[in-house]
């Protein structure tokens, strides 16, 4: 059966170039041969934002790449004009608890205004279309399971009407965008969907978070930072898991819908470091820093730490028949096995040079007619 023909319009995705967006990017692009489907990333390029993750698919045909923040009302209604989404895919976020305790302004510009900026321009392209395009279009707003607090060690998983009690910044202005979203199809019909997922982890994974941080510090010998007594849980996901439920969610989930991703892999931050370090110690037998073990300090603890995650994925896998395919076991080898085998990416990563190419590549750009009259006008446009 052929598709029909709106389903050929792209997908918009903003944050596409962050570390869960380039797996869903590369993902959407490298599927099944002949199968790809137009996709438009839409990323501002913060400090967590890098193009080298998606070179891959730089020259894909089906890919564009537009350097914009979802803040900038005006750029968003000229691109949902453009590209005519039939769905937009919302990544866009600052997700770092940690850099949220030390500024949350930032996360309440991105997180909240930026939703709320990116909700309106949704609502007045959705508004002018019809018949299937309006029907069939579809807002996906990609959100977290830190927005329903903290568990005791007894308590149930989250499920989709645990009550919202939010504890850091970041975890507040993700609840506040949440609530946006869900009142954007109360109240005006938009078609959304939320999802909100447990910890990620696997490629692209930018070092500031826990997995990569240890394995980053590991290789090099360097303190592997346990936060308070280590005993803090949370639930694992591994992304390309988390990015097969959010492309089911978008083709089959139903607007106004909430639902909840998790693979039932509950560890506590000490066995997920011990268990990098033993990975390690297999894998690179003649390091000088085996057994990496010894490389672990416990630190002081994040202010308000939360104590344990843990999702329930009943509804998503009873009603659009999600499995997660990644044990924790296999998952955390892989990525490992990920981070051993790109040594540039991590150099890049860590020594802020990848930045650099960045300016390279765009500052002063103007091979694009629009760019450079725009740039004259005073808007920042750099498209590639
Ligand atoms: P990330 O920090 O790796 O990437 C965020 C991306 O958004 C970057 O490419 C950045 O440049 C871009 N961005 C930030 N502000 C922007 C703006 N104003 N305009 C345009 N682009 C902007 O984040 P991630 O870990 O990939 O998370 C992606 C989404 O998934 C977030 O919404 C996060 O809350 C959610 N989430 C993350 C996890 C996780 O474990 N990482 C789990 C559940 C949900
Ligand atoms: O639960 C989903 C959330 O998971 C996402 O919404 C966030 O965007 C994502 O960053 C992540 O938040 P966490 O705070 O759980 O992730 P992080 O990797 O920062 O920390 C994981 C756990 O490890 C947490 O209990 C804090 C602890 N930790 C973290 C760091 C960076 C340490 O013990 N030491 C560290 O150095």
């Amino acid at each position: 059966m052929t598709e029909p023909s709106w389903k050929r319009f792209p997908v918009v995705v903003t944050g596409g170039a962050g570390f869960i967006g380039s797996n869903f990017v590369l993902e959407w692009l490298e599927g099944a041969p002949g199968t790809a489907q137009p996709l438009v990333n839409v990323d501002c390029l913060t400090y967590a934002g890098n193009l080298k993750n998606l070179e891959r698919v730089r020259a894909h045909p089906g890919y564009k790449f537009v350097r914009a923040d979802i803040c900038d009302r005006a750029r968003l209604d000229a691109l949902l004009e453009e590209h005519r989404p039939r769905a937009i895919v919302h990544f866009a976020a600052e997700s770092h608890v940690d850099r949220s305790i030390l500024g949350p302004d930032a996360f309440v510009e991105t997180n909240v205004r930026g939703t709320f900026v990116l909700l309106e321009a949704a609502r007045a392209y959705w508004n002018r279309l019809a018949g299937p395009e309006r029907a069939g279009f579809r807002f996906l707003h990609v959100s977290t399971d830190e927005v329903y607090g903290s568990l005791g060690a007894d308590d149930p998983a989250f499920c989709e009407t645990t009550p919202y009690s939010p504890n850091s910044p970041y975890s507040a202005t993700k609840a506040a965008s949440d609530h946006l979203v869900r009142a954007y199809f109360h109240t005006y019909g938009l078609p959304t969907m939320i999802t909100n997922c447990s910890n990620n982890y696997g490629p692209y994974h930018f070092p500031e978070k826990l997995i990569p941080l240890i394995i980053t510090h590991a290789l090099e010998g360097k303190p592997l930072p346990i936060y308070g007594d280590g005993m803090n849980v949370r639930d694992w996901l591994y992304v390309g898991d988390h990015c097969a439920a959010l492309r089911l969610v978008l083709e089959k989930g139903r607007p106004g819908e909430t639902y909840n991703i998790g693979g039932r892999n509950e560890r506590s931050n000490r066995e997920v470091v011990e268990t990098i370090c033993e990975i390690l110690d297999e894998l690179r037998p003649g390091s000088p820093h085996c057994p990496h073990k010894q490389l672990i300090r416990f630190v002081k603890d994040r202010p308000g730490h939360d104590r344990r995650y843990a999702i329930d994925a009943t509804k998503l896998e009873r009603e659009l028949g999600w499995r997660a395919l990644e044990t924790f076991s296999t998952g955390l080898r892989k990525t490992v096995e990920w981070y051993l085998a790109n040594p540039e990416w991590i150099a890049d990563v860590l020594s802020g040079a990848y930045r650099k190419w960045i300016e390279q590549n765009y500052d002063g750009r103007d091979d694009d007619g629009r760019a450079t009259e725009q740039a004259r006008a005073g808007q920042h446009r750099v498209e590639e």
